[in-house]
């Protein structure tokens, strides 16, 4: 819903706004292009499609883009982020205040409790004190999805199949980039020892056998070996950094397990966060839909995962690496590059224990921000990891070339 109209009207002048305003902490504007179907169009010889142009303000404290006129754009251009101001020392009219203030993106400095400015002013303050990189920010708060079919999405691409992805998209870069300059250094293969063997056997599991219960004592394993503390190194009284199995930037490990259990021996299923540092599971209530279609909105619809015996929602405290990392470049990277680590973690643990594992980032952030209880300002879910016992029949491909994974199954 727009929050303006471009009828040319000049703005009328009411009241003078009582209170002082300043601008959001971070926003962008997008000069976007929206395509419809107009039959219109095409009854008059065009081709059905119009195009047209409007400014987007891509505020990451707000739940979405935001459609702003061409004058609400300069007027957020001269009001700044840190100062509060009066309204009149920009121009700005109390109607034009009164669109933005509603919009979120001009904040007032005093307002009703709970009226929508205070909540505006509350999330804005939090992306403030999260000490976010702006466009890191920005990347994050609108690559999110909500209620997106991944699988109906591939289908009608028809990108479904590798065949179909060759169809449709043409020729990939080649899967080895050649230079050709020099001649290249033949390097000598060595023995393949058992970590070999066990890295042969990992192959994402998209065939989970909802007939079996996995065992307490591998659950517990499980996530002791990805997610837990196996040491802890106090450097003040509220300082505390974590040693485990996979590494952190920092050392500060942001990423939190908030687990999907399905079928574990001994669990209830429903959903939980584990706790690093103590080891246990903190139950969460229940989701408003059934466990299944919870599961299959957090993957995208991808059904090969929805069997798994957990999942696990990859999900940092952004806060804790920016804690450190202040508005910097490279902070946002650093965790997602560390999602990356405790999944091949997880990967490998679940193949040592003859347990099958996958990774998706087919996701939808919103449904698991809400399902979870998270502040999607502080907090996110990069990926959705899951484990289990593999089922006796391969549905779904996999790929296991060498048969290493398949032949010990069926
Ligand atoms: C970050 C990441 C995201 C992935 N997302 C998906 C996904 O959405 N759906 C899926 O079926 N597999 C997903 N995969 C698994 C890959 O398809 C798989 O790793 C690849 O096909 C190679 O197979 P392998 O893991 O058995 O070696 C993902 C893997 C990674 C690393």
């Amino acid at each position: 819903m727009p929050i303006w109209q471009d009828d040319g009207a000049v703005p009328v002048k009411s009241e003078s706004p009582t209170v002082r305003i300043r601008r959001c902490e971070v926003v962008l504007f997008e000069p976007r292009e929206t395509v419809e179907f107009q039959l219109q169009s095409l009854l008059s010889g065009g081709n059905g499609m119009v195009r047209s142009l409007g400014w987007m303000a891509l505020a990451p404290h707000l739940d979405g883009p935001v459609p702003v006129s061409p004058r609400q754009r300069d007027l957020l251009g001269v009001l700044g982020p840190s100062q509060w101001v009066w309204a009149d020392s920009i121009g700005m009219h109390g109607d034009e205040q009164a669109a933005l203030v509603d919009a979120g993106l001009v904040l007032l400095e005093q307002s009703e409790t709970d009226s929508t400015a205070a909540v505006h002013l509350a999330n804005d303050q939090r992306l403030r004190d999260s000490h976010w990189h702006p466009l890191a920010a920005i990347l994050h708060a609108f690559t999110r999805w909500d209620a997106v079919d991944a699988v109906k999405n591939t289908v009608d691409g028809g990108t479904d199949t590798a065949k179909g992805m060759r169809e449709v998209l043409g020729p990939p870069p080649a899967n080895t980039a050649t230079r050709g300059e020099v001649e290249a250094i033949v390097l000598p293969h060595t023995e393949p020892t058992e970590f070999d063997a066990l890295l042969l056997r990992r192959a994402t599991c998209r065939n989970f056998d909802d007939s079996r219960v996995l065992p307490l004592p591998m659950f517990t394993r499980m996530l002791a070996r990805v997610f837990g503390a196996q040491s802890q190194v106090r450097v003040g009284p509220d300082l505390v950094f974590h040693k485990k199995n996979s590494p952190s930037g920092g050392g500060l490990h942001p990423i939190e397990a908030y687990l999907v259990v399905q079928n574990v021996d001994g669990v209830r299923p429903g959903l939980y966060r584990y706790r690093a540092d103590s080891h246990d599971l903190v139950p969460l209530p229940d989701p408003e839909r059934p466990l299944r279609d919870f599961i299959m909105e957090s993957v995208g619809q991808q059904h090969w995962f929805a069997n798994a015996h957990c999942l696990v929602a990859l999900v940092p405290r952004f806060d804790r690496t920016f804690w450190k990392y202040r508005r910097h470049a490279k902070g946002y990277r650093v965790v997602t590059l560390e999602a990356g680590h405790l999944s091949q973690t997880l990967y490998l643990s679940a193949t040592d224990l003859g347990l099958g594992a996958f990774i998706t980032g087919a996701i939808n952030e919103k449904h698991l921000e809400r399902g979870f209880g998270l502040d999607p300002i502080r907090q996110g879910a990069l990926a959705v990891c899951g484990f289990g016992w593999r089922g006796q029949h391969m549905q779904t491909a996999e790929l296991d070339p060498l048969e290493q994974v398949w032949q010990r199954v069926g």
